[in-house]
């Protein structure tokens, strides 16, 4: 098997119904339908099911930026891996930058999250979002040598389930290049996926060359194509320049085939 790529599109907390459906809409009209070329796009919960609907009948897949740690209960403002499998969701993001920095979630809450969407997989819902588990140290980190020693120890899961891979997808995105405009040289990109593919393949074997590992990180139609060229750089996770449709189906044709 060799490995797709895939260029996913992180709105974050971006954008109306209208708008929503309007960019779904127009990412529809202008994508290639390539199985080995995968477009996923991430919208606000609440933007779902309209984004959904416009993709129906699409090669284009709709994934949640977020999930629950919990199958179900009282736990208000959350939503379950359930839910988000009943309504179409093919991915879901986890351990963003976002949610470990601004909402200090810890290591081991995404590790739980992991935990519930490999295990509703194998058991009860075989359709449950695929994980895409965000990594990635922060200046400081980098600066302190330490960026190899964060992503080891945020690549926990892939130790405690290593059957849940190639299912589960990784996103390498340093903190320091997401929305600043300053991406990770194609080099420096490259450097940590490697290290991250060394680290799958001691941990899974063979499932290591099938596993998708994503960039992210002030990626733009600009900068796509020298990012994607890299071996180990198996398309990107798209967060600003997501927004726009032209810059994303761009980036989108920059996909390695
Ligand atoms: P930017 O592309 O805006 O830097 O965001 C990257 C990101 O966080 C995607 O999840």
């Amino acid at each position: 098997m060799i490995r797709p790529t895939v260029v996913a599109g992180n709105w974050k907390m971006h954008g109306s119904r209208d708008s929503a459906r309007t960019l779904a809409r127009a990412i529809v009209q202008g994508v290639e339908d390539d199985a080995s070329r995968e477009v996923l796009l991430c919208p606000p919960f609440v933007h779902l099911f309209d984004v959904l609907e416009e993709t129906v009948q699409s090669p284009v897949q709709v994934g949640a930026q977020n999930v629950g740690d919990q199958p179900e209960g009282a736990y208000t403002g959350e939503v379950s891996v359930a839910m988000l499998a009943e309504l179409g969701c093919s991915h879901v993001i986890i351990g963003h930058s976002e949610r470990r920095h601004v909402y200090g979630e810890p290591d081991e809450l995404i590790g739980r999250k992991f935990a519930l969407l490999h295990q509703s997989a194998q058991q009860d819902l075989p359709n449950a979002p695929r994980a895409i588990l965000c990594v990635g140290e922060t200046l400081e980190e980098r600066e302190a040598g330490r960026t190899l020693d964060v992503i080891h120890r945020q690549l926990q899961p892939v130790r405690s389930f290593p059957d849940a891979f190639p299912r589960a997808l990784i996103a390498y995105e340093p903190v320091w290049a997401i929305g600043t405009g300053v991406a990770a040289t194609p080099d420096m990109a490259q450097e940590v996926h490697a290290a991250i593919r060394a680290h799958l393949e001691q941990e899974l074997g063979a499932a290591a060359q099938d596993t998708v590992v994503l960039y992210g990180g002030s990626v733009k139609a600009g900068n796509a194509s020298e990012l994607f060229a890299m071996p180990d750089i198996d398309g990107g996770l798209i967060g600003g320049a997501s927004l726009k449709a032209d810059e994303f189906l761009a980036i989108c044709q920059a996909m390695r085939k």
